[in-house]
């Protein structure tokens, strides 16, 4: 026996099967990053810890993510066995060729930020933005959305997104930054402040 209840229900399941579950899948393609990158093991040897890594330049702009150079500093030579390691000896170290890592912040052109302004002035910890990564024991995969090409952290976590880098994100967090007197000079009217 059918009820247009039962049939009703079944429907509304699979949709929201299909929307929840399978369109995400068909609408992000994921990559490898080319080295897995264990943070956990490289921030308790660095001796500056994050710093050694993810400084800041004397004229305030930010590193970023170390180049090869970096890494020579202690790999020379393979010391452990893994596949990883001997890639990155011989793939890029020897080679001279920089790591094409991807970055899951990315923002577009259009966007500006300075991590100086936030982790300088601000006082922000890495992780209020970025989640656990730097204690992370495994590269995570990083997914593209493929109609926008950005990365699923900028554009698409709105559900179950526990570090957002998306517009919104840092609107809320300017506004109530705002509301807690500091200097932040945003919100929907300010436009530039964040776009070039
Ligand atoms: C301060 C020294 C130091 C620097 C700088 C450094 N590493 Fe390492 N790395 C190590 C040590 C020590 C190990 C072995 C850790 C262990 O498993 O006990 C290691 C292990 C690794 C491994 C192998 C992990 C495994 O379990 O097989 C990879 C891959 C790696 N590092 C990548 C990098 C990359 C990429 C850079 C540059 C961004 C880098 N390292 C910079 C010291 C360093
Ligand atoms: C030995 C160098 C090294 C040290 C020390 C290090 N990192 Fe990294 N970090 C990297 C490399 C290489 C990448 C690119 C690979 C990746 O994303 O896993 C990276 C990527 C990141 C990213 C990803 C940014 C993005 O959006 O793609 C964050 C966040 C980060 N590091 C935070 C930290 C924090 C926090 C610490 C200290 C707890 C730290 N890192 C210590 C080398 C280092
Ligand atoms: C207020 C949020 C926020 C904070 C706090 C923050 N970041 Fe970021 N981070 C971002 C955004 C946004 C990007 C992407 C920037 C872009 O694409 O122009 C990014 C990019 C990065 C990258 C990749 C840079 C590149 O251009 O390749 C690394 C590495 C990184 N952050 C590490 C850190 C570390 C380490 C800390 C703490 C010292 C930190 N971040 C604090 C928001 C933040
Ligand atoms: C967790 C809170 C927080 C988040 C998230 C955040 N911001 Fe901010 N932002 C601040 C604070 C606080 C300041 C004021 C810093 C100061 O006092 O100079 C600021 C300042 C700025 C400025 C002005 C910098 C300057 O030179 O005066 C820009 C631009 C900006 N943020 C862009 C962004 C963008 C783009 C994002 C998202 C990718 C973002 N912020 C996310 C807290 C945040
Ligand atoms: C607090 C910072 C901030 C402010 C203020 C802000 N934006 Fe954005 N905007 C972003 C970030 C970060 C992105 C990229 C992530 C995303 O699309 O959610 C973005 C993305 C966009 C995009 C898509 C860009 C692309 O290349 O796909 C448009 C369009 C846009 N913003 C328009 C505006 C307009 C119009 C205003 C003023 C009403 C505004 N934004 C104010 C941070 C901001």
């Amino acid at each position: 026996m059918r009820s247009p209840i039962l049939v009703f229900t079944l429907g509304l399941i699979s949709l929201s099967f299909f929307g929840w579950i399978v369109f995400p899948e068909l609408l992000y393609s994921s990559r490898s990053q080319p080295i897995d990158f264990n943070h956990r093991i490289h921030a308790r040897i660095a001796d500056q810890g994050c710093e050694s890594c993810h400084g800041f330049r004397p004229d305030g702009r930010f590193t970023g993510i170390p180049g090869i150079e970096t890494c020579r500093h202690c790999h020379r030579e393979v010391v452990k066995t893994g596949a990883d390691e001997k890639r990155l000896i011989h793939d890029y170290i020897e080679k001279k060729v920089n790591i094409p890592w991807h970055v899951y912040a990315r923002q577009p052109d259009s966007v500006f930020f300075s991590h100086a302004a936030h982790v300088q002035s601000a006082k922000l910890a890495c992780e209020t933005c970025h989640g656990e990564i730097g204690q992370s024991t495994t590269s995570k995969v990083y997914e593209e959305n493929r109609l926008t090409g950005y990365s699923r952290d900028i554009w698409g976590r709105t559900l179950f997104a526990a570090n957002g880098m998306r517009m919104d994100d840092c609107a809320d967090c300017h506004q109530k930054m705002k509301h807690e007197g500091t200097s932040v000079q945003t919100g929907k009217e300010g436009c530039f402040v964040c776009h070039k």
